[in-house]
């Protein structure tokens, strides 16, 4: 199983102050050394956090993992994956105002523009993977629209609690199982941390998972204790 670390919220505190720390390429690295199989970043088109630059450094920076960047399927981004030749393309919905990507992609809506940014992008020998919804709807499109992989959404799942987490979970189980019986590869993220991690890692099949918030969370609770010490002994 393996694990691919998003970095953008360490931006996100970068961005807060338009500072050049916390540097999330840094972070980058000592996740590698932590451990990541992958590392994700999503630029956005607003860039609220990850910046070109970002990315520009990260793709040299990261070589002996898998570059996974996550964008909207737009016309920018596919030049900019193009150019960048990140290891693999995440395509995500989406929108100005949310807090993180809220949902799977709406294939429906959507298909005609992402087919065509996936034809571009694996042209050039980039595999793409489609967030979606674990709908066997939504799977069979991604087949059609000839992604290579999917990462099913496990937000669902995540922010359940109880006999509704059980249903979830056999929801992402459900979808896993279909995916790879049409053949695609099969991730999974969103929302998974410390505690709801293992059921979705028990399940068979899956290549690989995508957890950010959890992560950056944990690392400033483990990172804190060292920084006042340290900032302590300076000042004293
Ligand atoms: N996968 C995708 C497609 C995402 O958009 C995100 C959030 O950026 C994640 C995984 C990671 O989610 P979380 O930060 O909740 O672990």
């Amino acid at each position: 199983m393996l694990l691919g670390v998003n970095v953008d919220h360490v931006a996100t505190v970068r961005e807060a102050r338009k500072d050049i720390e916390p540097d999330p390429v840094k972070a980058a690295a000592l996740a590698i050394s932590g451990g990541a199989d992958g590392i994700t970043i999503h630029l956005r088109e607003d860039r609220r956090h990850i910046q070109d630059r970002d990315l520009k450094l990260m793709r040299k920076l990261v070589s002996s993992v898998e570059l996974n960047l996550e964008m909207a399927a737009t016309d920018e981004m596919v030049s900019i994956a193009l150019k960048v030749r990140p290891d693999m393309v995440t395509l995500v919905p989406e929108k100005r105002a949310e807090l993180t990507t809220e949902g799977g992609l709406d294939l429906k809506k959507g298909g005609k523009k992402i087919k065509k940014a996936i034809d571009a992008i694996q042209k050039k020998g980039i595999p793409v993977s489609l967030f979606i919804n674990p709908s066997s709807a939504d799977i069979e499109m991604s087949k059609e629209l000839g992604a290579k992989m999917v990462e099913i959404h496990t937000g669902l799942y995540s922010n359940a609690k109880g006999k509704k987490q059980m249903t979830e979970l056999k929801r992402v189980q459900k979808a896993v199982k279909s995916a790879l019986d049409v053949g695609l590869l099969v991730n999974a993220g969103h929302g998974l941390n410390y505690i709801n991690v293992k059921k979705i890692a028990a399940i068979k099949g899956l290549r690989g998972l995508y957890i950010g918030h959890s992560i950056i969370a944990m690392s400033v609770y483990t990172g804190m204790e060292k920084a006042v010490s340290e900032m302590k002994r300076l000042i004293s």
